[in-house]
């Protein structure tokens, strides 16, 4: 059995970070959000992926071009034009054999035990069964009401808060039976959540199962940081070896440096004299970090630097990009690549940079 990855979207919620990296290839603990993804499918018994592509195709086929993947096979299907979920899965459709399949979509972070729900689909003789997971606020998913019998009674996407009568929603991982594809019309952007789902949920075709492992989709600032952390920290994703302290050989290290673990510090970090590197942070490759400079609870792209005596916390700093001398950023700021952020500033509450912007010294203050 075969999967599709929805790998296609622009990643706008994620913005400015996917200007320049897609969603589907953020490194959690260094390592893109990829690779955690195709773990998951091997671990389901799937033989091969076939990725639906669109926006920033090229990152994501040259991670994979560039590996030994003993055997899973790897497709891809690229739109010249977005197709929406389900059309991304129509547009997939010459690369399957023409049997049952999974779908997922590509920024689902799970693990969910997904053997056990390609055998609750196969026991349940629905067209589909999608995975369920429950969430503090469903109004940012799709919500789904379910039967007794685990039949899926209601299907709403992105529902209103005035609409949230249960705290399932959809975990964005499908079984399907090859006859979900024969129904979704082609050439033209469809999506599975407002179109195909609800007409086989009123056909009664569709069918849950209800998970409780991890599960968290990267798709915002705060989701993308709480993942880093989560991984970090061994919650989910952690191969074997793994490690609270995750120190390249070749970073340099001045005296009196402190470093809290969890964290992953890539090849080739310089970190200064008394700099902290807080829990639950990771650097990216060659970074650097001034004298007397603290990052906690925060991901450094490659080639990020950040000055002397500045303070990064609970931030995501975009690649290569600066943090002047004592500036703050905290609270959910993320600054796009190459940007700057001059001597002084204060940058806080999810304020974002756009890649490539120089703020001038001491011009933006909370
Ligand atoms: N190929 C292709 N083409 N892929 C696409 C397209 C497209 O036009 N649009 C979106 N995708 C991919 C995205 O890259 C992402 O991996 C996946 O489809 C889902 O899109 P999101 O934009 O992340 O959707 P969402 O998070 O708002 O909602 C979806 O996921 C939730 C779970 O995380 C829905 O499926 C919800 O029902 C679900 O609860
Ligand atoms: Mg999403």
């Amino acid at each position: 059995m075969k999967a599709i990855v929805l790998v296609g979207g622009q990643g706008s919620r994620l913005r400015p970070i996917t200007y320049d990296v897609p969603k589907a290839m953020v490194p959690l603990r260094n390592r893109p959000f990829m690779g955690y993804m195709f773990d998951f499918l091997k671990a389901g018994g799937l033989s091969g992926a076939v990725l639906s592509l669109g926006y920033l195709p090229d990152p994501i086929q040259s991670y994979f071009d560039g590996q030994d993947l003993e055997g899973f096979s790897i497709d891809y299907a690229v739109e010249d034009r977005p197709l929406g979920t389900a059309g991304g899965i129509k547009n997939a459709e010459g690369y399957l054999d023409g049997g049952p399949l999974v779908v997922v979509n590509g920024d689902v972070l799970s693990g969910a035990n997904l053997r056990e729900a390609i055998e609750a689909h196969e026991a349940s003789g629905a067209l589909a069964t999608i995975v369920l997971t429950s969430v503090e606020d469903p109004t940012a998913y799709g919500l789904v009401e379910v039967d007794h019998d685990m039949k899926v009674r209601r299907f709403l996407e992105k529902p209103a808060a005035d609409e949230v009568t249960t705290n399932l929603v959809n975990a964005g991982i499908y079984v399907m039976e090859p006859e979900v594809l024969a129904r979704i019309p082609a050439g033209r952007e469809v999506s599975i959540e407002r179109e195909i789902f609800p007409r086989l949920q009123a056909e009664g075709l569709l069918g849950a199962y209800v998970s409780s492992s991890y599960w968290r989709d990267i798709g915002t600032p705060r989701s993308y940081l709480a993942a880093s952390q989560d991984v970090l920290s061994g919650a989910v994703g952690a191969g074997e070896g793994f490690e609270f302290l995750e120190v390249d050989p070749s970073t340099g290290r001045a005296k009196g440096v402190k470093i809290l673990p969890p964290v992953s510090v890539a090849a080739g970090c310089v970190l200064g004299r008394s700099a902290t590197i807080g829990g639950r942070s990771a650097l990216g490759r060659g970074c650097v970090v001034g004298e007397g400079a603290v990052v906690e609870g925060s991901i450094l792209f490659d080639g990020a630097e950040v000055e002397p005596g500045a303070v990064v916390r609970g931030s995501i700093i975009g690649p290569n990009a600066r943090v002047g001398q004592d500036a703050i950023v905290r609270g959910l700021s993320v600054l796009g690549a190459g940007c700057v952020v001059g001597e002084g500033n204060v940058l806080d509450q999810g304020v974002r940079i756009n890649p490539g912007v120089v703020l001038p010294p001491r011009s933006m203050s909370f």
